[in-house]
């Protein structure tokens, strides 16, 4: 009898817990009300084929510019597309192929003749780890990292002739969990059961947060700016993709707590376009705030070697 009672007890008091966490987080989510126009600029932005990323493409046209969206399935971008009307442009680009990123960022080069602000926003939880792409990298290092920072410095010509660019590269909160040893050892070698897909997404936005400050430092006299943002904990399908005990974990947690793609873009919308944050560069943001960026990121020796280490793998110039 006592321990029903208990059992009744702790149930209903789950309950209401649930409940007051659920409305405190949705009444302390930040929001972007900011009205910014876009007319007449050009913006670029990866993985908006579903999730978080079609909200923030619908707002950029909603604000008047110019929308490419990269895309590895060109049917579904033609739909979203479509969906969204505007001037928005397709551009074909599989972030698991440095050939595609390239010809992607030609095309892109020859068609515009600058770029005001790019989001990289596309990333995986991948199925599996050791998933290697046919440059030889781990699919999560590479679609996650490598060709964030690949694209990036691509396009550093055509962000350089816009009077003021943005680049806003899209992390994670789960940075704080990653771990780098040697860039070019980490994205190229086996790795082991317990080095779970959850630990390489980790690992692979800990590395963006990193390069995000070097870029900032080597863009900054160009005048481009360039941030991470966590969009916080969001129902998309990229919970799904993990492993199945994580993927159930996560897509009941965020499915019951998490933000809507709709409320989670306005976090990336904040860093790509507010008057606010003119000049800004190398921060981290959360929840369209400032956030704090794991300590660890803080070395400028150890992110300095990353960057050199990552433009060696990726066969582009020392910066
Ligand atoms: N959801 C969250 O709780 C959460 C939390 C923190 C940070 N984030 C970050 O927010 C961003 C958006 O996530 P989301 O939740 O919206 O994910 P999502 O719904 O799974 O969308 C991911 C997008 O990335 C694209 N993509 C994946 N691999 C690609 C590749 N190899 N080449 C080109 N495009 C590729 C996908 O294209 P396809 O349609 O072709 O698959 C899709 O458009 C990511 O950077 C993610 O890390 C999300």
């Amino acid at each position: 009898m006592l321990g029903l009672s208990i059992l009744y007890v702790l149930l209903w008091g789950s309950v209401v817990y649930g409940i007051v966490l659920k409305i405190y987080l949705e009444k302390s989510r930040g929001k972007f009300t900011g009205k910014e126009r876009l007319d007449g600029k050009v913006v670029l932005i990866t993985g908006a084929t579903q999730g978080i990323g079609v909200e923030v493409a619908r707002d950029l046209i909603r604000r008047g510019c110019r929308l490419w969206i990269a895309c590895r399935d060109l049917k579904r971008g033609q739909e979203v597309a479509q969906d969204l009307g505007g001037d928005c442009k397709l551009l074909r680009m599989d972030l698991c192929s440095l050939t595609s990123v390239r010809r992607a960022a030609r095309h892109l080069i020859e068609k515009e003749p600058r770029l005001d602000i790019l989001i990289n926003n596309a990333a995986v939880i991948p199925a599996r780890t050791n998933i290697f792409t046919e440059d030889g990298f781990e699919a999560t290092y590479q679609t996650n990292y490598l060709s964030v920072v690949y694209l990036t410095l691509l396009l550093f010509e055509i962000l350089r002739k816009s009077p003021s660019a943005r680049v806003v590269n899209v992390s994670s909160n789960l940075h704080h969990v990653g771990f780098l040893g040697c860039i070019s050892e980490d994205a190229t070698r086996e790795h082991s059961w317990f080095e779970s897909p959850l630990q390489m997404y980790s690992n692979s936005k800990f590395a963006l947060n990193m390069v995000t400050k070097e870029l900032a430092k080597l863009f900054q006299p160009e005048n481009i700016h360039v941030n991470t943002v966590h969009p916080g904990a969001t129902k998309t399908k990229i919970t799904l993709q993990g492993t199945t005990s994580m993927a159930l974990f996560f897509h009941f947690v965020y499915h019951l707590f998490g933000k809507s793609p709709e409320e989670a873009a306005q976090a990336i919308t904040y860093v790509a376009v507010s008057k606010d944050l003119e000049g800004v560069t190398g921060k981290y943001f959360v929840d369209c705030g400032v956030g704090w960026d794991n300590w660890r990121v803080n070395d400028p020796d150890r992110r300095r070697k990353l960057f050199e280490d990552t433009c060696r793998l990726l066969d582009l110039p020392s910066p």
